[in-house]
């Protein structure tokens, strides 16, 4: 007999099954968990609303439970000839329970489940997005911190500038990642409204409590028009994905300062040596290949919000297979992307920096505008001055004072960490993550 959960008499062509199945059984083993956790939430609400009796609910909540342990300890599969995720949860209870299997299933469709799967996934996803950004900006203010009296040159144009530091440096990139978070904030509200009961993107006629289901979840909010829940297909992806993206940013461009600032020619910053490759012609090499790397695959992220896009910009409302190759995109990322920040992380916590920078007189012209400040501040109208030293500097007559005093907010000897700190503090404490942990705790029994 088909394990299809909608084949009657006709059987599907193999041809067929194998191309739009594709690699959805694989995706799908990543919401099994997520999945089973939903159906709970659904047949506790049936229960309420009469379509399931006591009796009924207490095995199948109990089988569901068991379930969410295998799928938990990797022992969860979806065997061979059945099609997704949803149709092996509940052959899995009819095969233990008999017919009470088949009742799970009233007032909901798959197209309202895998809604509601990928956004409980995206919810754990952006959980630990958000720890890993926030491990990384730790590191980086205490990195910025500890380095905060280190001079570096500043570059525009990749030209030397003006005097920057380290504390600068470091700082930069942790106040990057809070505003980053405020990124991921906006795709973590919206995420965690409630689609279940939105059906096959129609409602239902049973008297279905969304409310019920919403709490039980541990849900914001739910997505109260249906069409539009199912609208939220592929937007909830795109909208996670841009925050992602947006942290992606941020890590590509940390990862080739730091290729720029390792080599020989820079020599600002120096990796321990396990940190680094080799080659296999030219015996002193130690190359950054982790940062290389990092840059690479930060930037391939960033086009998680175009792909998405593209598969999903010229569908009308309702729902449609090509839905389903979002998935493919969408629930790497999250690894993908955690595992540069972790990467990221160690390495910044290791890297060491070169504290001689400015005794090589080829930053001496850095330190210009200081010279023409001071001479401001002793009564040379600004312009006069700015052509004097610059005089100076085309006759090889500059010696700088190599000491830098900048105090106003945000500059090299105020670097307000303390604020950007507390901002990151801000934007995290509005998470609300610990409401869907006791949710999701209660909904197992625990
Ligand atoms: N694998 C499908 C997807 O990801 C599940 C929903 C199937 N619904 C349907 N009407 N064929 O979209």
């Amino acid at each position: 007999m088909s394990n299809k959960l909608w084949e009657k008499n006709t059987q599907v062509d193999k041809r067929i099954e194998r191309f739009t199945v594709g690699l959805d059984r694989e995706m799908d083993l990543h919401l099994a968990r997520h999945d089973v956790l939903g159906s709970m939430a659904h047949i506790t609400m049936l229960a309420e609303v009469g379509l399931l009796r006591r009796d009924e609910l207490t095995p199948l909540l109990a089988e569901l439970k068991r379930i969410y342990r295998e799928a938990e300890a990797g022992k969860f599969v979806i065997e061979d000839d059945v099609e997704d995720v949803h149709s092996q949860v509940e052959l899995l209870l009819t095969r233990r329970l008999g017919d009470l299997g088949k009742k799970i299933h009233s007032g909901r469709s798959r197209n309202d489940q895998v809604l509601l799967d990928l956004k409980l996934f995206a919810r754990e996803g952006l959980e630990r997005t958000v720890q890993a950004v926030c491990r990384l900006f730790d590191t980086l203010v205490a990195q910025s911190e500890r380095y905060r009296h280190v001079l570096m040159p500043g570059y525009t144009h990749l030209q030397v500038a003006m005097p920057s530091s380290f504390g600068l440096w470091f700082g930069a990139y942790a106040e990057s990642l809070a505003d980053d978070l405020q990124m991921l904030l906006a795709a973590w509200r919206v995420t965690n409204r409630n689609p279940l009961g939105s059906a096959a993107g129609y409602g239902s006629s049973f008297p279905l409590d969304r409310q019920l289901t919403t709490d039980l979840l541990g849900f914001d909010s739910m997505d109260y028009n249906v069409v539009y829940a199912q609208m939220g297909r592929g937007k909830m992806e795109r909208t996670v994905a841009t925050a992602l993206a947006s942290v992606a940013a941020t890590v590509a461009k940390l990862a080739f300062d730091a290729c720029l600032y390792t080599s020989q020619n820079f020599g600002f910053i120096r990796l321990p040596d396990e940190y680094t490759t080799g080659s296999s012609i030219m015996p002193h090499k130690k190359n950054p290949d982790v940062f290389e790397l990092t840059r690479a695959k930060c930037n391939k992220l960033q086009a998680l919000p175009q792909q998405i896009t593209l598969i999903t910009n010229n569908l009308p409302s309702g729902y449609f297979r090509d839905l389903q190759m979002t998935k493919e995109l969408f629930v790497p990322a999250f690894d993908e992307l955690i595992d540069c920040l972790d990467m990221a992380e160690r390495m910044m916590a290791q890297v060491r920096v070169n504290e001689h920078i400015l005794d090589d007189p080829r930053y001496d012209p850095m330190f210009s505008v200081e010279e023409v400040n001071r001479r401001t501040l002793a009564g040379t109208p600004f312009r006069d001055a700015y052509r004097q030293v610059g005089l100076e500097i085309e006759a090889g007559q500059f010696h700088p004072v190599k000491e830098v005093r900048h105090t106003h907010a945000g500059s090299l000897g105020n670097l307000c960490n303390d604020r950007i700190t507390a901002y990151r503090d801000s934007v995290l404490a509005q998470f609300t993550f610990d409401r869907v942990h006791e949710a999701e705790r209660k909904l197992l029994g625990e």
